[in-house]
């Protein structure tokens, strides 16, 4: 089993060394929100979310434009600060079909930097049970 370690080692090569991978949770019908850390001297590198377990073939969602921009494609986007070196990524209308893994990216010659960010969706709190306001009962009735 000496695959694995060198299997790890080449998927973190060429990453962010802060960050790694994680899991990030949103709540079905919210708003998803990730924060994504890079390192001195990519601020003004375009910066992509994208979605797909595989690196080479996961789909790019929403791009920056190099520079502060809010940048907004259908339910994603994408907003970079380069004082703070975080480019905030958000997914709106989350539902259930939207936990998988997905890439906060830097483009760049040669090969992007990347790393992996797992989203799970969880249900609204209190879930299917919650009771919307026709259901509450009518406790002043006839009071
Ligand atoms: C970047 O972050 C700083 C500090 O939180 C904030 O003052 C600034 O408005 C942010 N810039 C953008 C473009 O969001």
């Amino acid at each position: 089993m000496w695959l694995l370690p060198v299997l790890f080692l080449l998927v973190v090569q060429g990453h962010f060394s802060t960050c790694v991978q994680r899991t990030v949770r949103g709540t079905a019908m919210g708003t998803l929100t990730v924060h994504c850390t890079y390192g001195r001297g990519w601020e003004s590198y375009k910066k992509w979310w994208c979605r797909g377990y595989e690196w080479d073939s996961c789909k790019i969602l929403v791009k920056s434009t190099g520079s502060e921009q809010l940048v907004k494609k259908g339910r994603a986007s994408i907003q970079d600060n380069h004082s703070r070196r975080i480019f905030t990524v958000t997914l709106e209308d989350l539902w259930y079909d939207d936990a998988d893994t997905y890439w906060c990216g830097i483009e760049k010659a040669g090969n992007d930097l990347g790393y992996k960010v797992y989203v799970d969706v969880d249900p609204a709190s209190g879930g299917c049970c919650t009771p919307g306001p026709w259901s509450l009962p009518s406790t002043s009735r006839g009071g």
